[in-house]
This record gives C-alpha cells, structure tokens and sequence, in this order.
C-alpha cells in the first residue's frame, strides 16, 4: 500500500513524496517510543552553522537522504549537512529539508518536525537551491505530534494528510487549508525583546495593548518553540509568527533559514491564503545567496502581515 496516494501527487514527484511520507511514517513510529527508542535528545555534535545536533537530528537526516535515492531526486540538501549532495545522477530534482526541525522539543514530548522544498534541478549542486523562492514546484512540512500529519502545496493550493497509524499511510483530510485573514495570536520569542527593532517592539506593543488601543481587540500569546508546530496551529486557525532580525550577535538576519525553513513555510502559507515576508519584503520574491543562510521571518494572517510591514515603512 502506499504511503500516500499518488493522484494527488503530480507525477514526476511522485515518487520522492512517496519516500518522504514512508520515512516520515517510520520517523513517526521512533518518536512516539520516545525514550524508549533511545537518548533521541542527546547532543552529538555541531552543524554547519554551530547549532547543536540531536542524535535524533542525524538519524531523520540518514533516514530522508537514504529513502529519496533512486526517486529522482538529484540534490540532496540537509541543515544537518554542509554541502549539497548528488545522491542521483540521473535525476532531476533538488530538494532541501530540515529533516528534524524544533529538536529542543524532542525530549519533552513537543510536537517537531521534517521541512522540505523541491525545485527541478538546474545549474548545478547549489545553483539548483539559490533561486527564488517562488521557483520552487512542492514545499511541505510533517509534524510530529498529537497527529502525524502533512501539509504540501504544488503550487495549487495547501493540502492536509493525517497519518493513519493502523495502514501507515496519509490521508487527505483537508484538500484546500484556509489561513484566516485575520488574527488573534501572535509568535515571538519574548525573551529577545530587547533586542528587538522598533517596528518590531511597536507590533508587540499594539497586541499587548489589545482592545484597550489601535487594535481594538486583545490578541493572546503563544510560542511552542518549533517552527512547524507553529505554522501548523497559524494555517489552522490563523496567527502571526516573527522570528526578526535583533542587536544579537549573529542574528543579523533572524533566526531561521531560507532554503529549508522560511521559503517552503512561505509557499505553504501563501497558498494557503495567508502572507509571507522578511518584515516588508515578499519571501516569495526573495533568492537565496548561500546554502544555510538566514532570513527574517514573519508570516500568517494578512492583515497581520500587512501591519507589520506598514509598521516598517
Ligand atoms: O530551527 C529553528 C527553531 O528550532 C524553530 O523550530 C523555532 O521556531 C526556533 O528555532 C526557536 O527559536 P528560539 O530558540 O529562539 O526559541
């Protein structure tokens, strides 16, 4: 059987989103052990960008990198991996993923995450992945949670699996996810406020102030920590999510980065109905320079969105 049925899947992709569900299927079963799978949250080394690795970090990456060979995919780029790599030469596809996004949730039974964003190869190793965002032909993500489930767009609209755990395979369960247009939570790490720009700190300000001022509602707070819990709760029932560039060292540009985190959450979100942006600047109109570079990130209701942008102006 399987893992996910494939009209609904255009047909040369097909086979690597096959791989993607059947790992994500297995990566969910080793999760849900938990620690009886083993120290799944233990530190075993450092990234290219000096974040720590989980053992459960290089192991979703083995997973992904050995399933999609022979399924046309060509590139192979990973967070947890420095270079791009050629697991197909006669394939014609380049994908990206953060195999295991939100790993300081691993341990505490938090929802995590697999993020990945497929362009057709062209150029070369790393020209296939420094393109616009809006070349990308299929981004998705699969959270660990509650429920295994996916969200994938190609491009017409973002669809939702559910993982049945008694067939292992994902099951439509929503054909067309609508992001409301409007919001009453907003994201963001609290504890880099003073870090934060102005236009920043001014948009927590208004939600703080709640219906007392401009905004003229009260907006609640929420931060879980891994980004596709996030996007999932904010495609759900809508939000904002910010993750700004601060005065931090590093943090020029924010936290997350383009190729695998910001510019597949920006194509599912967009065609979901919400926005995507950089805090002005449209994510989908944005290119890559460097493999794990960072950009800054805000998107969800576009009301939300608009704001923040107008707040930058
Ligand atoms: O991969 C980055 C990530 O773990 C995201 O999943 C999450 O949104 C963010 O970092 C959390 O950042 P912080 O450590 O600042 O809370």
């Amino acid at each position: 059987m399987p893992a996910i049925d494939p009209a609904l899947i255009p047909e040369n992709l097909r086979p690597a989103i096959e791989a993607m569900c059947a790992t994500g299927a297995k990566l969910s079963r080793v999760i849900a052990r938990g620690p009886l799978a083993g120290a799944l949250g233990a530190g075993v080394g450092e990234n290219s960008d000096g974040d720590q690795q989980k053992a459960l970090d290089v192991m979703a990456d083995e997973m992904f990198e050995a399933a999609l060979r022979g399924t046309g995919v060509k590139y192979y780029a990973s967070e947890e991996q420095e270079d791009v790599l050629t697991i197909d030469e006669g394939g014609t596809l380049a994908l990206a993923t953060d195999p295991l996004d939100g790993s300081s949730n691993i341990d505490v039974n938090v929802t995590i995450g697999t993020i990945f964003s497929i362009f057709e190869a062209a150029g070369g190793a790393q020209a296939s992945f420094l393109r616009p965002a809006s070349d990308q032909i299929c981004a998705g993500y699969i959270a660990y949670g509650p429920q295994t489930l996916l969200a994938v767009t190609f491009g017409a609209g973002t669809m939702l699996f559910v993982l049945d755990p008694e067939t292992g395979a994902f099951v439509l369960a929503d054909k067309a996810m609508d992001l409301p247009a409007a919001a009453k939570e907003f994201s963001i790490n609290a504890s880099n406020r003073r870090h934060w720009t102005q236009p920043v700190l001014a948009y927590v300000e208004e939600n703080e102030t709640g219906k007392d001022g401009r905004k003229g509602k009260d907006m609640n707070f929420r931060w879980v920590g891994s980004l596709v819990a996030e996007t999932h709760r904010i495609l759900t029932r809508g939000g904002t999510f910010l993750y700004p560039s601060d005065a931090r060292k590093g943090y020029e540009n924010g936290r997350l980065r383009m190729v695998y985190e910001v510019a597949p959450m920006a194509f599912l979100v967009e065609q979901a109905g919400g926005k995507a942006t950089d805090g002005v600047a449209p994510i989908m109109s944005l290119t890559a320079e460097e493999l794990h570079e960072r950009r800054p990130f805000v998107f969800g209701s576009a009301e939300e969105v608009d704001r923040i942008a107008a707040l930058h102006g």
